[in-house]
C-alpha cells in the first residue's frame, strides 16, 4: 500500500500518524494567559530534545475553525509552561482536562486538580502529578497556522519537581512512576511488558574523527566515568 499524502484526506492523514506513531507519550500542559487565568491540557506530540540544556518539545494544533489551542495562545501571551507527566493514577484526570472550555475558564478546577506553585515560574505545577517539569519558552516553530495545521513549541526546562518515591538515586522508578502512553483513539498503554537489549558494541574501529565523544566528552555523570549519555 502506498500512501501519496496530498491524495487522501486530513482526516487519514490524521488516522495514519496517531494509529503508527505509538505508544507516544503525554504531554500534561499548565499555562497562564495574559490575565492570570490558568489552562491545563494534554498533548501527545510531545518529546525529549535534549538533556543540556534540558529541552522538551510539543505540539499543539489548530482547531477546524482556525483558533490556535488555547496553551499555543497562552505560551505566546505568558512565555513560561510545565510539563507534567501523567500517570495510571491520574490517566482519568488528565483525560478530563482535554475537554474544550471557553477560553480562560480553567481545566484544574473542570478537573478538581490542585494547582501548586512552581519554583522559577509563574504558571503553576499539577499537585498531583508524580514529575513536573518547569519551562521558560525556548522557541515555537510554527509548521501552518491553518485549520489542521500546528506548531513546536520548545520548552528550556528550569526546575524538576519528582515525587520523592519516584526517584531512586538519580534514576525514575518505572514501577513508582507507572507512566501510560497514547495510542490511536481512546485507547491506552500501560508500561507492564517491560523487555531489555544491552547495546551493541562494534567489532570495528570507530569511524567518527575520534571516536564517538572521544573529541569533546561530556563529563560522566556515571560511577567509573562511562561516556555521558546523549541522544534518546
Ligand atoms: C491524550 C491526549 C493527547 C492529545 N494530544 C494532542 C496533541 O498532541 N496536539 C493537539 O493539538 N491536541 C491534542 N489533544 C487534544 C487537546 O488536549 C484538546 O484539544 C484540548 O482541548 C486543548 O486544550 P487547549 O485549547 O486548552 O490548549 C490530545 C488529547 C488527549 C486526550
Amino acid at each position: 500500500m502506498i500512501l501519496h499524502v496530498d491524495q487522501i484526506t486530513h482526516h487519514d492523514r490524521y488516522r495514519l500518524v496517531i494509529g503508527a506513531i505509538v505508544p507516544r507519550p503525554i504531554a500534561w500542559v499548565s499555562t497562564m494567559d495574559a490575565a492570570g487565568r490558568l489552562n491545563l491540557a494534554p498533548f501527545s506530540y510531545f518529546n525529549a530534545v535534549c538533556p543540556s540544556p534540558m529541552t522538551l518539545v510539543f505540539c499543539p494544533g489548530v482547531h477546524g475553525d482556525g483558533r490556535k489551542k488555547d496553551s499555543w495562545l497562552n505560551i505566546e501571551a505568558v512565555p513560561e509552561f510545565v510539563i507534567n507527566v501523567t500517570n495510571e493514577d491520574t490517566a482519568e484526570l488528565m483525560n478530563q482536562t482535554s475537554v474544550v472550555l471557553p477560553a480562560g475558564q480553567s481545566e484544574f478546577e473542570w478537573a478538581g486538580l490542585t494547582p501548586a506553585p512552581s519554583q522559577t515560574i509563574r504558571v503553576p505545577r499539577v499537585a498531583e502529578a508524580p514529575i513536573s517539569f518547569e519551562c521558560v519558552l525556548e522557541r515555537i516553530v510554527v509548521i501552518s497556522d491553518q485549520p489542521g495545521g500546528g506548531a513546536a513549541i520548545f520548552g528550556r526546562v528550569t526546575c524538576v519537581h519528582v515525587r520523592d518515591d519516584v526517584y531512586d538515586n538519580g534514576r525514575i522508578d518505572l514501577a513508582a512512576l507507572r507512566p501510560i502512553g497514547r495510542l490511536a483513539g481512546d485507547a491506552y498503554i500501560r508500561a507492564t511488558d517491560v523487555f531489555h537489549m544491552p547495546r551493541p558494541v562494534s567489532p570495528l574501529p570507530n569511524p567518527l574523527p575520534g571516536g564517538e565523544g572521544a573529541a569533546a566528552p561530556l563529563p560522566s555523570p556515571l560511577p567509573g566515568g562511562e561516556e555521558a549519555p546523549s541522544g534518546g
